[in-house]
């Protein structure tokens, strides 16, 4: 059975009496090793596949915890921005703690998957004139102004307990840290968590070293990287449409004091990131969890690329945006239902 990360990790988590754990079996996700695009990187990769948690996002890891918190505190309410995985994360916490679930999305910018799954758990979805940062800053302001509301968002620090739960998962199934962690960088929760795991792995005496963290933004929402907010950020991957991260300065010290680095790719080498995973691995992630790779090929095509043993966390499953596939490639055109007519649609070259 999967215990969920908070019984799993218990001694390294805020505490939670056991009457408030909300879980869904989050956490436990496969770490899966990759022939093909090892050849491609250089070194030994491997795919940390968080689409396999329980609404398909490493949301999940974070948001028990920040749930269970929650209910332990007597909140009534979870109030969250998003792009739209915490968002259908929280929901999902939220119905199996019996909370009310408010989500506040910039209109018409998460994933089809995102939104239904919000629908699905019956959340309330408030869609704003505006991108995330907005949505986060009155997020904010809607938690302080009422007591019995909790802002789940990942500048909750339960969010960032939990999340770095995956790092510990990382350590045991490999027997060691990873050389190196490459991972997309959006509102710079996630990375701040894994580098908060690595760090404490080795306090514990579990290892005497910790990966360099490579965090990858979306050139066209790279705060990191350009050293100042971005009014208007635009990217393809809508999981890291972020102009002004809240964890930045979590970031930043996670690069600094790992020796890694934050750097940005293209929405074409995020796209191109994601079909080599589905083609050449089988592993289908959602656009943004393909930074991860999108960055290691650009570093290993400049000569820069890390060796040994490298782990890229695939953030979210890439059923979760089904529309950034179909517009590049289309169903094709119905045939007779006989055999020459299938035949000879498979003699036809390839796509
Ligand atoms: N990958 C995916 C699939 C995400 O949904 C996010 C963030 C990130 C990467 C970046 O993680 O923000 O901790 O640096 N999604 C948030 C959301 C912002 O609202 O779902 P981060």
């Amino acid at each position: 059975m999967r215990q969920g990360v908070i019984r799993r990790f218990r001694a390294w988590l805020p505490e939670i009496p056991e009457g408030a754990v909300t879980t869904i079996g989050e956490g436990d996700t496969p770490l899966i090793e990759a022939p093909t695009l090892s050849e491609r990187v250089g070194a030994r990769l491997f795919l940390k596949f968080e689409g396999m948690n329980p609404t398909a996002s490493f949301k999940d890891r974070g948001m028990t915890v920040a749930v269970s918190r929650a209910v332990a505190s007597g909140s009534r309410a979870a109030v969250c921005a998003s792009t739209g995985n915490t968002a259908a994360s929280a929901a999902a916490y939220a119905s199996r703690a019996g909370m009310k679930c408010f989500v506040v999305v910039p209109a018409g910018k998460i994933a089809l998957g995102k939104a239904v799954q919000v629908l699905a758990h019956g959340a309330e979805i408030v869609q704003i004139e505006g991108n995330f940062d907005a949505a986060l800053r009155i997020s904010q302001e809607i938690a302080g102004d009422r007591d019995d509301v909790t802002l789940v968002n990942s500048v909750n620090p339960d969010r960032i307990e939990g999340q770095k739960t995956g790092a510990f998962e990382i350590c045991e199934v490999l027997g060691h840290p990873p050389d190196a962690l490459a991972l997309p960088v959006g509102n710079a929760g996630n990375i701040t968590s894994y580098w908060k795991g690595f760090s404490e792995w080795r306090e514990a005496g579990y290892s005497d070293s910790a990966p360099r963290m490579l965090g990858f933004q979306a050139e066209g929402a790279s705060p990191l990287v350009a050293g100042h907010d971005f009014e208007n950020p635009e990217t393809v991957a809508s999981a890291i449409r972020i102009g002004a991260p809240a964890s930045k300065e979590g970031a930043l010290a996670a690069a600094r004091e790992s020796g890694g680095a934050i750097e940005s790719v293209t929405d074409g080498e995020i796209l191109a990131a994601q079909d080599l995973l589905a083609r050449e691995e089988g592993v289908f992630c959602e656009p943004a969890s393909a930074a991860g790779l999108a960055g290691l090929l650009k570093l290993v095509e400049e000569g820069r690329g890390p060796e040994g043993t490298v782990v890229s966390v695939l953030t979210g499953h890439g059923l979760k945006d089904p529309d950034v596939i179909l517009s590049r490639v289309e169903l094709p055109e119905p045939v007779a239902a006989t055999f020459e007519a299938v035949a000879g649609r498979m003699e036809r070259p390839g796509p």
